[in-house]
């Protein structure tokens, strides 16, 4: 196959960032997929409607001319949101989820939650709008191995947190794990997942490469090649429980080659093509439409986006930097290929 042409996709978790990042980051997303769920892990975190209708703003501010994309707002779980904020929430039409990120897990996730128990009112009040709760689900336990965290956090955690709130819609973001991946496909109906291209193209040997890798390191970390071919497997399975989300994360080139770097890796100047290699990989591109372009609006009860855009089977050279405020951005796949390229984007 040399062309494939789907309805225009979505990204289901991505972080943007604000100001000159923002600006250098978004024309990437948004010449390509119709809309994104935006993640609230700024600083100060968006945990209110308010927070959330001014950084919308920003973003569609920053959107360059012409270019039809719709951001969709998270709220920022806290331990001392308040039950009512989540009514407003409903009520706005532009935030479409709550994301809970246990405290201290990862980047900008100080302000995040100690203890489920801790916001039980708040899932109510979700349960009661119908308003999804998206998962960072790692525990921060330091007795537990990084590489045990997410299966350590739905045992501990996920599972029990679902069968609590039998009408709360949960997505597990990022999952890396073959536990993860039974876990959503046997959890009852209103749980899914984001998968993540690094997740499904790299194992955890890709961080010591030749040497260490930063480029290579996010949150959760990648892990062993029997994790990434489980969640590839459940990525092109058809089912509509795992659909596309970067979580594409961009942090200054001298925050990641740091001593202590920072978790993150830039996907978006090539995410849609970088999905193809995997599906193709697997021998099912035919599913790419399912899960890039119509699983993840269907969670979210949303329509599927009207427009189509067409991806073209030769090879585009990724650039080794992209220019950033001062410093730099390294895009993953940094002065290597990606075999698919976009030929019809923006819905043309
Ligand atoms: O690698 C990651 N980067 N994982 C996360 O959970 C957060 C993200 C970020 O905001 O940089
Ligand atoms: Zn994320």
């Amino acid at each position: 196959m040399q062309h494939l042409t789907l309805t225009r996709p979505d990204d289901w978790h991505l972080h943007l960032r604000d100001g000159d990042t923002l600006t250098r980051v978004l024309p990437h997303t948004a010449a390509v997929f119709g809309r994104a769920i935006v993640m609230p892990n700024l600083k100060p975190p968006v945990t209110t409607v308010a927070a959330a209708r001014a950084y919308r703003e920003r973003i569609l501010a920053a959107l360059p001319e012409g270019n039809r994309f719709e951001p969709l707002m998270t709220l920022y779980l806290t331990e001392s949101t308040p039950p009512a904020e989540i009514r407003v929430a409903r009520e706005s039409g532009f935030v479409h989820g709550v994301k809970l990120y246990p405290a201290g897990a990862t980047t900008h996730s100080e302000a995040g939650v100690r203890d489920p128990a801790n916001v039980y009112r708040v899932l109510e009040a979700m349960e009661a709008a119908d308003l999804p709760l998206l998962v960072h689900g790692e525990v921060v336990d330091p007795r537990v191995d990084p590489f045990d965290r997410e299966r350590v956090f739905i045992e501990r955690h996920l599972a029990p947190l679902v069968e609590r709130f039998p009408r709360l819609r949960v997505v597990m973001e990022h999952i890396t794990t073959t536990e993860a991946v039974q876990f959503v496909r046997e959890a009852r109906e209103g749980v899914a997942a984001t998968v993540t291209p690094q997740h499904i193209l790299m194992n955890r040997g890709a961080l010591f490469e030749g040497g260490l890798r930063p480029h290579h390191y996010c949150l959760p970390v990648l892990k062993r090649e029997r994790h990434r071919r489980a969640v590839l497997e459940a990525a092109v399975s058809g089912s509509p429980r795992f659909f596309l989300g970067t979580d594409s994360a961009p942090h200054p080139r001298r925050a990641k080659e740091a001593a202590c770097g920072c978790a993150g890796i830039y996907s978006a100047l090539t995410a849609l093509p970088l999905y193809a290699e995997a599906f193709e990989s697997a021998g099912r591109l035919e599913r790419l439409e399912g899960f890039a372009s119509h699983f993840g609006a269907d969670f979210y009860r949303l329509p599927r986006n009207g427009e189509r855009i067409t991806l073209e089977r030769r090879a585009q050279a990724v650039p080794a930097a992209i220019p950033l405020d001062g410093d730099e951005l390294i895009p993953l796949r940094a002065g290597g290929e990606v075999a698919w390229r976009v030929v019809v984007p923006n819905g043309a």
